[in-house]
């Protein structure tokens, strides 16, 4: 930030550009300590919006050294332009010519990650959203769609592999060592999708022959000591490509796809056109060194940027303000792929998981947003679960109230009258309408306007008419960018259960909409009122089945009537809900007996239905019950969830809550969790198949629960598989439990074994890290500083920064939230300092400080100062600026 404050940008100051670029010819010419980037544009002006338009060309551009810039050809001289720190403006432009410009960067001193940069010793890039202005002076921005041609020259010994977008079409020889390729990408895109790359590296190689029978080339490209954990992510390609030639009928447009492994990456990774960049966390794994939830990440990630290639690609956004347009929708994409790949109960679970904890707390916090923002002061700080959970959920809405077929061809149109397009989210609504015929107006609300919709649902049952009412009123909190709120069009999955749990027949006899084939009452006003005939008795409603729309609903449902909702309910979801709605109630009630100091008893009815699950789980074999959801059912409900239950919450009663429950049930049902944990053993290699990792992730659970059961001998079944196991997953479950043991000795020289066992892996030494800092039992706010002194630590990467500080301050709830605010103070502090090497880390850290409001005065004032902290630094990034003022605004 400069001296002044940074201004927001309005979406409703969108205009198209006074200028195009129809081509785009760049040449790289890379060097140990500066790259020089030639930009040749052919560019022409928008006479067709602006006829009479006279303005100057306004060029952005960050941190770059200007060179010379040369109009047709002829060199201008100094006083025909003019530059800023972020523009270069060119008056009297005639209405079409071509422009070069030279420019020099400095990819070797970007700590940023956002341009060229260099990430171990390779050059790479990342453009999205707006980096590609720290490369040379362009028109960054989505509705600027150009063809590129990208020459790359760079020391042949040092980078033989050197990659950028669409096709090879040249490769020499120079002089001095070095050499060249050109690439040529014949699909116009905006500059967001840019990528090269030049470096050392080994490539897998695979096909994959399209539906039309064209063959694709497929590489996955790693630093050479990685060459042996690419063949998870060459899978999951190939698969992602049949998927979706299978369900949405997209095939791929180019005869080359690469996939390049970087170990310097802000996010997870990018999907720029053929050339996709990896966080290497997304890609590399093999059986010893990744774990399951690792190798699910992997499939995930590299489904979501391949299917960006149609939805994100060939259609793209207008502006930012548009970005749910691709996230929200690709989110949704690759979530139905790793349903079908897996457990679609259990991937909804997770899902519904991460929107209830991070979604809800966001849509209440000061940088709630509609999925569609009004406005921004950075665009980096909106890659956010609104934009990405929510708009995900916001597309399942439409694929459930339109149906698969329907929502299949709202798909195809919007594909096929956008191609090559960069538009806006009503275009694809519309597109949904228009193929559909069913009216989206009032659901539109939902891309409109912020904060999450509550529904209170109260039932009636009439005896004598045989009629049961359900009367659903909904309301939205006030959000930041405003206090009145529309209804929203709200689809409610329901189903009606009889005392014996069978599924009641729905007759609607009044009330609003209903589709009777999937059972979804569809609200549309404040208050509405449903009435079912022909119920023979007072039936168990089970309510927004399979979370059929991200609202929070409340009914009053009895701890007996949830326990009866989780023996019978045939929703999945909301089997598992119940439990954890049960949980959260029993807990909630205990935080209160902690608050007031009144021993602590743990409600036998919980221990009961517990012991059920894990009994049945060993009587039915390994197939009858499904594993995964038994773990996720035993699951107790985390802590960052109860504190968005609770208000104001009180961090340390929820906690201290919490550990009772677990204990309790360690306690009491030892004898079931070794029981389940010997039952799930697995013989022979690993499998990242789904139901091993359901074995697994129970057996990890029960392991856990066997830690908190104070009997010492579960230590010596924690070496074992620590000692024994031939998979990361099965070792670094046994880790934790030996490092969350108590016993300090046990789990320091745990932690020492591995790590060196494992101090050569980058990936791994992050477990490591996380594992500690994670540890409430280990490590303190003094501990997690020694962490981030240790040889390994290293304030540029993010992986670490967020394997240390983002697992201490997201997952240590006792040590983060201790004493009088210390561990707030710490975070303000590395904040400020990650902010001077990379702002969107920093800004992103600044997370756990945006609930001050939301947490008991204990906790909240303290977290008030550390922003404020923050706030004085009079050297803040755009990001942090943005979310350190409004939080403390809002
Ligand atoms: N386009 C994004 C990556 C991105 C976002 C790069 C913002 C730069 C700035 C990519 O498609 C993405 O969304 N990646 C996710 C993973 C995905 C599975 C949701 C990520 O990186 O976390
Ligand atoms: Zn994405």
């Amino acid at each position: 930030m400069k001296d002044a404050q940074p201004k927001a940008i309005f979406l409703k100051d969108y205009q198209t550009p006074n200028f195009w670029i129809t081509e785009t010819k760049l040449t790289f010419d890379l060097h140990e300590t500066y790259a020089d980037v030639i930009s040749e544009l052919v560019m022409e002006r928008n006479v067709s919006d602006y006829p009479n338009g006279n303005d100057p060309l306004v060029l952005d551009g960050q941190c770059l050294e200007l060179k010379s810039v040369a109009l047709d050809g002829v060199v201008l001289a100094e006083d025909a332009y003019s530059t800023t720190a972020e523009d270069l403006t060119i008056p009297n432009l005639p209405n079409a010519f071509v422009l070069t410009v030279v420019t020099r960067i400095k990819p070797q001193e970007n700590t940023a990650l956002e341009g060229l940069y260099k990430s171990s010793k390779m050059f790479c890039t990342q453009c999205e959203a707006e980096g590609f202005r720290r490369i040379t002076y362009y028109l960054d921005r989505p509705d600027v769609m150009s063809i590129f041609e990208t020459t790359v020259m760079a020391d042949k010994a040092r980078y033989p592999v050197l990659l950028s977008n669409g096709n090879l079409v040249a490769e020499k020889s120079l002089a001095d060592g070095r050499h060249l390729t050109t690439w040529h990408d014949p699909h116009k895109k905006p500059c967001y999708l840019f990528a090269l790359v030049a470096g050392d590296l080994s490539c897998i190689e695979d096909s994959f022959t399209t539906m039309s029978g064209e063959e694709v080339a497929l590489k996955i490209f790693v630093e050479p000591q990685n060459i042996d954990k690419c063949d998870y992510a060459m899978d999951s390609l190939k698969r992602s490509m049949k998927w979706d030639e299978e369900v949405y009928g997209r095939e791929y447009d180019l005869n080359i796809f690469n996939i390049v492994a970087v170990d310097d990456f802000n996010m997870g990774a990018m999907e720029n056109k053929s050339l996709n960049i990896f966080n290497s966390s997304c890609v590399l794994a093999n059986p010893e060194t990744a774990t399951d939830t690792a190798y699910q990440r992997i499939e995930a990630v590299v489904a979501h940027e391949y299917f960006h290639n149609w939805s994100g690609n060939r259609v793209t956004c207008r502006d930012w303000f548009q970005l749910s347009l691709k996230e929200g929708f690709t989110v949704f994409r690759d979530a139905e792929f790793s349903a079908d790949m897996g457990s679609r109960t259990v991937k909804r679970i997770e899902d519904a998981t991460l929107l209830r904890t991070v979604q809800f707390a966001e849509d209440a916090g000061p940088m709630a947003h509609p999925i569609r923002p009004e406005s921004f002061i950075e665009i980096s700080n909106f890659y956010t679960v609104t934009i990405y959970e929510k708009g995900a959920e916001i597309v399942r809405m439409i694929h459930n109230l339109l149906g698969t077929e329907k929502f299949r061809a709202g798909s195809d149109l919007y594909f096929q009258r956008h191609d090559g397009q960069a538009v806006t989210t009503d275009e694809f609504v519309k597109a949904m309408e228009d193929a559909s015929g069913i009216d989206l107006t009032l659901f539109r609300n939902w891309y409109r306007q912020a904060g999450t919709p509550e529904v209170h649902v109260f039932d009636a049952y009439d005896e004598d008419a045989q009629t049961y009412t359900l009367t659903l009123k909904q309301s939205c909190p006030a959000t930041p960018e405003s206090s009145d709120k529309e209804p929203f069009h709200i689809p409610i999955a329901i189903g009606l259960l009889d005392a014996s749990g069978r599924e009641l027949p729905l007759q609607l006899s009044e009330g609003g909409e209903f589709n009777e084939n999937d059972k979804v009452i569809g609200l549309r006003e404040r208050e509405e009122a449903f009435v079912f005939e022909n119920v023979p008795q007072r039936p168990t409603p089970s309510l927004l089945r399979g979370f059929s729309a991200p609202v929070k609903l409340h009914f009053p449902y009895s701890r007996d009537q949830l326990l009866f909702l989780m023996g019978h309910d045939t929703d999945g979801f909301n089997r598992w809900d119940a439990g954890q709605t049960l949980a959260t109630n029993i807990i909630l009630e205990l935080a209160e007996n902690v608050k007031s100091q009144i021993p602590l008893t743990l409600d036998e009815r919980l221990v009961t239905v517990f012991s059920d699950l894990l009994t049945a789980s060993v009587e039915q074999g390994a197939e009858a019950l499904d594993k995964a959801m038994v773990a996720n059912m035993l699951t107790l409900p985390s802590v960052a969830y109860l504190m968005e239950q609770q208000s104001p919450a009180f961090v340390h009663a929820l906690y201290s809550a919490r550990e009772f429950v677990k204990t309790e049930l360690a306690r009491q049902l030892e004898g079931l969790f070794a029981q389940v944990y010997q039952a799930n053993k697995l013989d022979g290699d690993y499998q990242p198949h789904p139901d091993h990792m359901a074995r697994r992730a129970l057996k990890s659970l029960c392991l856990d629960y066997l830690m908190d059961s104070g009997n010492p001998a579960h230590i010596e079944r924690a070496e074992s598989q620590f000692i024994n196991s031939n998979n990361m997953t099965d070792q670094s479950a046994a880790l934790r439990a030996l490092v969350n043991s108590g016993d300090t000795e046990v789990a320091t020289s745990a932690l020492d074994r591995f790590y060196q066992q494992w101090k050569h892996d980058p990936l791994v030494v992050n477990q490591w890290l996380s594992i500690q800092a994670a540890s409430d039992k280990l490590c303190g706010l003094e501990q997690v500083k020694t962490l981030m002194q240790h040889d390994v630590f290293d304030w540029k990467n993010p992986n670490k920064v967020r394997a240390v500080v983002s697992v201490f301050a997201g997952q240590n709830f006792r040590h983060f939230h201790g004493e009088q605010g210390a561990g707030y103070q710490w975070l303000a502090d590395i904040v400020i300092k990650v902010d001077g090497l990379n702002p969107q880390i920093a800004s992103r850290l600044v997370g756990p400080l945006t609930k001050w409001k939301r947490l008991a005065p204990e906790n909240g004032q303290w977290m008030k100062f550390a922003l404020e902290k923050i706030q004085k630094h009079n050297k803040l990034s755009k990001d942090v600026y943005e979310v350190v003022s409004k939080t403390l605004v809002n």
